[in-house]
This record gives C-alpha cells, sequence and structure tokens, in this order.
C-alpha cells in the first residue's frame, strides 16, 4: 500500500535506507561476519570468470557489480545485456559463472540466456527480489535482494538493493580467497544508510532543481566517469522512461568524439562527481559544455565540490557512491515527470515485468 505517499516511486525512493539495513541484519551473523550460503561461496571461489546477465536497471546495477567483482574479489567480470547476449554468445572462459540479476526473476530475456547456458552445464546465481521466481527456480543458488514488492514500474529500491547484495558477494568472495580488504563492508553499508536518509530528505531541492533544468527541456544529458559513468547510465533510463525526455548517459571523456556536437543554449547537463581521481576531469567536460550553453548542474560529494551551485552528496566510500548519487538521480526524474503530468508508477508502453523476448 502507498499510504500517505502520492506514488509508489516516491515511497519505494524513500525505503532505500530501511532495506539498505535489512540487507545488512540479513547478510550478517551475530559475530558480524557475512553470512553467505556456503555453496555460493565455495562456486565463486571455483569460478575463472563471472558473466553477468541482466536487463535495464538491472543491466546497470551489473555494471557496478563488475567493478565491486574486480576490485575486491579479483575476478575478471564481464556483463552483458540479455537480449544481446544469445546471438553474441561470447567465447566462454573454462570455468564461468553466471550471475542473472533480475528484480522480477521473470525476464524473458535472461530466461533465454538461463536456459542457454544450463544446457551447456553451466553453473548459474540468480539475485532477485521474488525467490520462487522462475530465474530462481531454474538457477542453482539464489540471492534474495530483500527490498520489498516494487510496485513502480521504474526501478529505484530494486537498483540499490542490487548494488548492496553485489558488494556483499564480492567481498565475502575476497575474504574466503584470503583476499586483505582495507574497509569493513557492513560499516561503510550503516554509513550509505544514513546518507541515503539525508538524500531523501531533500524532496524540495531537488522538486526545485526538476523544475528549473528540466520542465520543459526536449533533451537532458548525465556525464560522469568511472563508477559515476556507470549512474549516469541509470539515471539516464529513469529519466527516459517516467518523463518521456530524450536522456543519453555519456562518459565524460567520450562527450568531444561526436555527442557534444548536440549541445546547446539551455541543454540540461547533468555532471556526476564522486571520485577524486575523476573530480578535475569532469569539472573540465563542464566548463566545455557550459562553454557551448549548456545549463549545468554538478553532483559532487561532501570533500569534493569546488562550486558553491554544487549539489553536495554526504561523504560515503568510494567504491559505494552509486548508492548514493543515484537517488538524487531518481527524485529528479521523478519530479521532472510531475512536472509534465505524466503516470509515474505506470509509464506509457512499459510493463512491470517483461515476460516475452
Ligand atoms: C527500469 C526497469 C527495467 C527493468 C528491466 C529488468 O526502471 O524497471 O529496465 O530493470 O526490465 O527487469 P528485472 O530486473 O525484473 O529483470
Amino acid at each position: 500500500e502507498k499510504g500517505t505517499y502520492p506514488h509508489y516511486m516516491l515511497k519505494e525512493i524513500d525505503e532505500q535506507p530501511i532495506v539498505m539495513r535489512k540487507i545488512i541484519r540479513e547478510y550478517q551473523d551475530e559475530n558480524n561476519e557475512l553470512k553467505l550460503d556456503k555453496s555460493i561461496r565455495s562456486a565463486m571461489q571455483k569460478a575463472d570468470r563471472i558473466y553477468i546477465i541482466a536487463a535495464g536497471t538491472s543491466y546497470h546495477a551489473g555494471l557496478v557489480g563488475k567493478d565491486f567483482i574486480e576490485k575486491l574479489a579479483k575476478i575478471p567480470t564481464e556483463v552483458h545485456v540479455a537480449s544481446e547476449f544469445s546471438y553474441n554468445m561470447p567465447l566462454l572462459s573454462e570455468k564461468p559463472l553466471f550471475v542473472f540479476i533480475s528484480q522480477s526473476g521473470e525476464t524473458a530475456d535472461s530466461r533465454a540466456v538461463l536456459v542457454k547456458i544450463k544446457e551447456l552445464g553451466h553453473p548459474a546465481l540468480t539475485m532477485t527480489n521474488v525467490p520462487g521466481s522462475t530465474l530462481s527456480r531454474e538457477a542453482d543458488y539464489t540471492l534474495h535482494l530483500h527490498a520489498g514488492p516494487e510496485i513502480a514500474v521504474a526501478s529505484t529500491k530494486a537498483y540499490t538493493a542490487q548494488i548492496a547484495v553485489l558488494a556483499i558477494l564480492a567481498t565475502d568472495t575476497a575474504k574466503a580467497k584470503g583476499l586483505e580488504l582495507e574497509f569493513e563492508l557492513m560499516k561503510e553499508l550503516a554509513i550509505v544508510a544514513n546518507a541515503m536518509e539525508v538524500l531523501t530528505d531533500q524532496k524540495e531541492e531537488m522538486e526545485r532543481l526538476a523544475r528549473e533544468y528540466l520542465a520543459t527541456t526536449r533533451n537532458a544529458f548525465f556525464i560522469g566517469r568511472s563508477g559515476d559513468y556507470n549512474v549516469s547510465l541509470e539515471a539516464a533510463l529513469k529519466l527516459k522512461e517516467i518523463s518521456y525526455i530524450q536522456a543519453e548517459g555519456f562518459a565524460g571523456g567520450e562527450l568531444k568524439h561526436g555527442t557534444i556536437a548536440l549541445i546547446e543554449d539551455g541543454t540540461p547537463v547533468i555532471a556526476l562527481s564522486t571520485h577524486e581521481n575523476v573530480n578535475y576531469s569532469i569539472r573540465g567536460n563542464v566548463q566545455e559544455v557550459v562553454a557551448r550553453g549548456a545549463n549545468a548542474l554538478i553532483i559532487s560529494m561532501k570533500g569534493l565540490e569546488e562550486d558553491t551551485d554544487d549539489f553536495v552528496l554526504p561523504s560515503v566510500h568510494d567504491l559505494l557512491t552509486p548508492l548514493t548519487s543515484v537517488i538524487p538521480m531518481q527524485l529528479l526524474a521523478y519530479y521532472a515527470a510531475l512536472h509534465r503530468d505524466c503516470d509515474v508508477d505506470k509509464p506509457r508502453n512499459l510493463a512491470k515485468s517483461v515476460t516475452v523476448e
């Protein structure tokens, strides 16, 4: 039930800190150790390469997860759009492990891949919000997202839950392999939960920014580098699907290779800057688009803000910034859709689970 909320989407955006804390509880034992099925731990340890398969927002979560698995667990990882995988099956490694990420667990494109790789005899893990769903039943292992029912068509809390569970999976594997980690994941996720709360409390500001940047525009660009690039893809998808504004996410450095031609007077460009090592370069990209008339907004993180006009996120661990930076993106999309009189929870042409290929 959406209770006093005008839309499920807003309720689900607000639930993200609660979901984060639930995930921390569910994946931790009484000694504060990570709690994961032993068979999953051993499947991860055996794998020489991880193949993440997903669609839409879940694919975007997979891109963030690849960073975790490679940086923490040191296993090479590929992320594939499910509907493309079947045509262009990459050369598989000797001991692949397939990880399906699906909120609903019913996405037909992902299931088609699962059926194919099971025929080849490869192991599969499904990360889903619906244990007992098709993808969960047909895989060897399931990791539960614990996000609670997601009703709005636009996925919000499932995305952050997927990222958190991917971080847990990568960290657990790293520990099982005896790799040194310089941070304690669950403590960092608790900091993230608090930061999420600070952000969900800034609705008025996000409504104002959505009006200023997105109320009447025809198109919008999101730019970022490194982890911020992954979030810019999700930001663009969120805006497109509920506000019908043509939006694209771009790697900051790639703009000059063509896309910058689209920048005109007043074009909104929303730049993410949550990593110290890209802060200087992404601000350079912002200057380039502003010089061509763009209406730019920078979303940065505490310690990295250089401009008093930045929207500043609370500070969280460098690897985990997608969990917080996506929240203003979700709220911008939500308020842009409201300002444009769109049906937020049931955007045109879309269904909550896509059960046809
Ligand atoms: C976007 C959205 C879709 C889904 C995609 C995959 O907000 O909801 O892009 O993420 O259809 O769905 P699942 O995760 O159920 O496999």
